[in-house]
């Protein structure tokens, strides 16, 4: 099937659940809520234990967090036996029980929702909109996949795989750790968690959640640490599936590490991998440039541009290049980088010093080819973190970019009117396929670019960044990962041992 073009896979349409709601929002407008926030974000010194590895905050660097204590190599084995067990009493518990669990733990992280912000703006330098985003996204997984088994596997004849490794970003580390998590859970297996070392007490909460809203401790451990823990969950014959999210060289390794065994049932070890994106967005001459304008903003510079979807490559038809980059260089004047926790601040720090050393690197690289670059203003507090300034760079090709530039760089090409096949080749050829936009007010060229595209997720004259659980199942081909899509219908099959067939296509389809 994976060469069949997206407009042959047809679902039933109540797969997408029309009776669920995402999770309720936020109005940081209001300046009630954002006192009310205030009170409740002076969170303690620190989370976790009082000794152990340190972990500092982006945006301040003499703020520590908290403290953890990752697990050794020897600590590797002990777990995976104890999720052994874990396993067997998970598998056992009707699907309806499972469902609750992750219910209540959705419950349980809005009832949190300010002090849950709080460690997210410190831990992962979120601004406050997006620790926001970051919880209702946790929340929304959670709801979604109990909701997907109360409907499908009622009848409690699917069959989980059995251990499933979860190694998450610290991009999202709330959102895509619990979306790994639940989807595990959800399917019935039992599971190891290793977040990224950046943001460990972040994920240590979530798994304190899911233990009070009843998931048994052997079932959801975690386990810290870095690419030595990691290779030892993923090379341990024990563990049946993993769920990797991170970049496209770790996934390689990881499905080569895979490739070397079975599963008992004779089964490859299934891995999903979410990687990253060259993603671009082509913008041609009847694009409104007041949308353009504040969707490029929104999908290169939120986040700080560190979100897998987020743009990293603006084509703008020569026509109108000039008008657009002069309204967006003014726009970018306007943008605040600087302190997350702080209302009015667009752009929050980098996730660490290697992180901003290396994307500082490619800026100045960029610069010393030539190439013509524009930087937003930092606030004087950037002094204490690892803040990278929003940055424009015109370059003249697309083959200019060997790899992913992860933060907050937009890279500008030109192309003419008759240059779009060539334009959407170059995309192609990058390998990546993840998010892909469009903006233009002419039917017939929207629906040519939409036909040359293989991204996983297209976006038409709105922004690229934020998929929204269960409506816009999110995921990408090629170098950008695996499939099946997060948050979509078919994600929870490929955590079972044995796929339940897909129900009769009701006739709308
Ligand atoms: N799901 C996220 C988004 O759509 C990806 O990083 O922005």
């Amino acid at each position: 099937a994976a060469n069949l073009p997206a407009s042959a896979i047809r679902l039933p349409l109540d797969m997408f659940q029309p009776e669920r709601q995402n999770s309720r929002g936020v109005d940081l407008s209001d300046e009630n809520t954002l006192k009310a926030l205030g009170l409740t974000l002076r969170i303690p010194a620190a989370f976790g234990a009082q000794t152990g590895e340190a972990i500092t905050n982006p945006a301040n660097r003499q703020d520590t967090v908290g403290f953890i204590q990752a697990t050794s190599v020897e600590d590797v084995k002990n777990v995976i036996r104890k999720a052994q067990d874990g396993f067997e009493v998970w598998k056992n518990m009707p699907v309806a029980e499972r469902a609750a669990c992750l219910e209540k733990a959705a419950s349980h992280l809005e009832d949190d929702m300010p002090r849950l912000m709080g460690l997210i703006m410190r831990e992962a330098g979120k601004t406050l909109a997006n620790a926001v985003s970051e919880i209702r996204e946790a929340v929304d997984f959670l709801r979604y996949y109990a909701a997907q088994i109360r409907r499908e596997f009622a009848d409690n004849k699917a069959v989980p795989l059995g251990l499933v490794v979860c190694i998450s970003p610290w991009n999202f580390p709330l959102a895509i750790f619990l979306g790994q998590v639940s989807a595990s859970l959800a399917a019935g297996n039992s599971v190891l968690a290793k977040p990224a070392e950046e943001t460990p007490l972040i994920a240590g909460e979530a798994i304190q959640c899911l233990h009070k809203a009843g998931v048994p401790e052997e079932v959801v451990q975690l386990v810290l640490g870095g690419g030595d823990i990691g290779g030892a969950l993923v090379a341990d014959p024990r563990v049946t599936g993993v769920l990797f999210t991170g970049s496209t060289e770790v996934a390689k390794l990881i499905e080569k590490q895979l490739s070397q065994r079975l599963n008992p049932n004779g089964s490859p070890v299934p891995l999903i991998a979410e990687t990253g994106g060259q993603n671009a967005l082509v913008v041609d001459s009847s694009a409104l440039s007041e949308q353009v304008v504040a969707d490029v903003l929104s999908s290169a510079f939120d986040s700080a541009g560190q979100r897998c979807s987020a743009l990293r490559v603006l084509c703008l038809q020569d026509d109108s290049a000039d008008r657009v980059l002069t309204m967006l260089k003014g726009a970018m004047e306007e943008l605040r980088t600087g302190d997350p926790s702080l209302p009015e601040t667009d752009v929050g720090p980098v996730i660490s010093s290697e992180a901003q050393a290396g994307i500082l690197r490619h800026i100045e690289d960029m610069r010393a080819r030539g190439f013509r670059i524009h930087q937003s203003p930092l606030e004087a507090e950037c002094e204490n973190g690892t803040f990278v300034a929003p940055t424009l760079i015109e370059i003249d090709s697309l083959a200019v970019l060997q790899r992913e530039v992860f933060g907050p760089v937009l890279h500008v090409v030109r192309y003419q009117r008759d240059e779009l096949p060539q334009v959407m080749k170059n995309i192609h050829d990058t390998g990546y396929a993840l998010t892909f936009g469009i903006h233009s007010r002419i039917d017939r060229t929207i629906e040519d670019l939409k036909a040359a595209s293989d991204a996983g997720n297209i976006y038409i004259n709105r922004n690229l960044v934020g998929a929204v659980v269960g409506v816009q199942p999110f995921g990408g081909h090629g170098l950008s990962g695996t499939g099946p899509k997060a948050g979509g219908p078919l994600y929870l099959r490929r955590l079972l041992a044995h796929r339940p067939e897909i129900k009769a296509f009701s006739r709308r389809d």
